[in-house]
């Protein structure tokens, strides 16, 4: 399949952003990075945006509409951790600071991205959330809320643009063996493999995949719908 458009991926330079790039490129999508840093490899086009900052996302959608064509699909897939810390020793700036970095940069990036596919009729926005959405993690509180934040949105938002052929998913995996996995302490990295009834991580590739499906043809009647990736972990 070629000549699918651009598949816009924010935090194209990390680690599940580099394999969701390098998978939507196979399946004939111009893969674009949206990243603090440009060095995305899986990328035909990477640029530097801070996806917190809306007049930097509305440049970076010009730039792509005129570099790689129309936007087909976005992945929106930056984010951060966070402190590990009980919610009472958190500081307010760091509360302030990942929601905003994981949840308002998600509203700010559908925002720039959405009229463009509103005009066209046609669009796929897959929403990187994660387990942690529906459990709620000690220790990760304003991860987990930004993140159920993110589900919250995308069925808001798949109601929003039904209607213009544009469809709007999320999905949460588990723990993904990338650069965050590895900052994780040895008696955490166990206590989360223990919840996880397949006994391992999730590869990069198998989320990947996933996003492959809910951007291409045979995911079609999907919207407004949250795709589990956590080996058995999650119960609804
Ligand atoms: N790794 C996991 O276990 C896991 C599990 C569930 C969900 N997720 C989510 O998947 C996504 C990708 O995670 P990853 O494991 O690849 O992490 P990563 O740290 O390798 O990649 C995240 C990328 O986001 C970018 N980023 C951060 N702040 C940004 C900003 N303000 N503007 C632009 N880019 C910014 C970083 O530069 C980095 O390249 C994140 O949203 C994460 O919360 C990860």
């Amino acid at each position: 399949m070629t000549g699918r458009g651009a598949a816009v991926v924010t935090g194209g330079a990390g680690g599940i952003g580099q394999a969701v790039l390098a998978r939507l490129g196979q399946d004939g999508f111009v893969p674009v990075s949206w990243d603090l840093s440009a060095d995305a490899k899986a990328a035909s086009l990477a640029l530097a945006v801070d996806v917190t900052d809306a007049q930097a996302l509305a440049a970076a959608t010009d730039e792509t509409i005129a570099r790689a064509g129309p936007i087909a699909a976005l992945v929106v897939n930056a984010g951060i951790l966070g402190p590990v810390a009980p919610v009472w020793e958190l500081a307010p700036e760091d509360i302030r600071r990942v929601i905003d970095t994981n949840l308002v940069s998600a509203f700010l990036t559908c925002r720039a991205v959405v009229p463009g596919m509103r005009e066209r009729g046609a669009g796929r926005i897959v929403l990187m959330s994660s387990v942690q959405a529906k459990e709620g993690t000690a220790l990760a509180g304003p991860y987990a809320a930004a993140k159920a934040g993110m589900i919250a949105l995308a069925k808001t938002l798949a109601k929003e643009v039904a209607d213009r052929g544009i469809l709007v998913n999320a999905i949460t995996p588990t723990v993904v063996r990338t650069a965050m996995e590895r900052a994780i302490t040895p008696e955490r990295r166990a206590d989360l493999l223990a919840r996880i009834p397949l006994g391992r991580f999730l590869e990069p590739a198998e989320v990947a995949e996933m996003v492959a499906f809910l951007c291409g043809p045979g995911s079609g009647f999907s919207t407004g719908a949250v795709f589990d990736l956590s080996g058995g972990r999650a119960t609804w």
